[in-house]
């Protein structure tokens, strides 16, 4: 008989159905100008599908990079650290926070680990399949959402709070200060918080992570448009919307559009929108800001949060900042 770690979740809601909440996004984002939606919606069960999938492609070197950083330095960051709790803030499958666990496991200091994420039925798996391998880590899951209930993660003692796969650059405008405040928030003495984060690199490289080859991330960008229509009663033509991306060269970000390949009217009856397309006319779905070491350090040391180590691949890909 195996004996399974306790798994506790806690829920956190707006108080409101996500139905409601993303006709409200997308009143707000399809009567703008330019239009725009959150990337939040991207994450149904298709579009998680989709971006597993993504991690894979040949193009997307972020999230195999990151992981071989973390491979290499897991050991030496928990001697820094030495946490008796960690949090991963956007756990999703809990695939590179199996490294950490098991170095932090390998000392003898970890008791408890806290995913917090936006989907209850991943973290469920996700749990689960962790409580197999640590039969001693006691697993505290939080869902909620980034902008609202960071305040409600518990803390079990000193800890090391990790937000990786370059998630800070999805944020738009003040969002990602508002999120490190947060974070801030959170950190005691003693306490460490490690960022990962895609680095600036050459715009050909950049674009072909976001536009591979086999069509899978357009599929992914395209998928919100089927969500919308599934869920809204919307009738988007998705066929009529090339996936665009686009290196914004002042912002240093990727940003991932949908255009409108002609004139068009959409009809959202849910939302009691019509929304209308001019040819060529762009919604765009996502940003990526792209780092550098400096600009990743001053984001944090604007919040009061001070970097101590930082990791990168040796083609200096992706960095890891660990900060405290
Ligand atoms: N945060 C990662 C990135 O910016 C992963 C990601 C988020 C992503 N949204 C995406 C990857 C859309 C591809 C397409 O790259």
């Amino acid at each position: 008989m195996v004996s399974l770690a306790p798994i506790t979740i806690a829920v956190h809601t707006l108080g409101r159905d996500s139905r409601g909440q993303l006709i409200e996004d997308v009143q707000r984002g399809l009567s703008a100008s330019p239009k725009f939606l959150q990337p939040r919606w991207f994450y149904d069960d298709r579009g998680c599908e989709l971006f597993d999938e993504i991690t894979t492609l040949p193009e997307y070197y972020q999230t195999r990079t990151e992981m071989g950083i973390l491979q290499q330095h897991a050991r030496a960051i928990m001697e820094m650290v030495r946490p008796a709790s960690i949090v991963e803030l956007g756990a999703g499958t809990c695939t590179k926070s199996r490294v950490l666990i098991r170095a932090a496991k390998g000392m003898g200091s970890l008791w408890t680990f806290v995913p917090f994420d936006i989907s209850e039925a991943t973290l469920r798996r996700s749990a689960s399949e962790l409580s197999e391998e640590f039969d001693d880590l006691t697993l505290y899951c939080v869902t909620g959402e980034f902008d609202h209930h960071l305040s409600q993660i518990p803390r079990f003692g000193r800890q090391l709070i990790v937000f990786l796969g370059s998630t800070i650059g999805n944020f738009d405008g003040d969002d990602a200060h508002h999120f490190l405040a947060e974070v801030r928030r959170l950190l005691r003495p003693g306490d460490h918080f490690l960022i990962g984060a895609d680095l600036v690199k050459s715009e050909a490289d950049l674009i072909a992570a976001y536009d591979d080859s086999r069509g899978v991330t357009a599929e992914f960008n395209r998928n919100v448009l089927a969500r919308i229509n599934a869920e809204l009663g919307a009738d988007f033509d998705l066929q009529s919307f090339a996936h665009e991306v686009r290196w914004n060269d002042a912002e240093h970000r990727i940003e991932m559009h949908l255009r409108a390949e002609r004139a068009q009217t959409v009809t959202i009856p849910a939302a009691d929108l019509t929304a209308r397309f001019e040819q060529g006319e762009t919604l765009r779905t996502e940003v990526c800001v792209k780092h550098t070491r400096d600009t990743l350090e001053a984001a944090l040391q604007s919040e009061g949060i001070e970097p101590v180590a930082w990791f990168t691949d040796s083609a200096e890909r992706f960095g890891l900042l660990l900060a405290g």
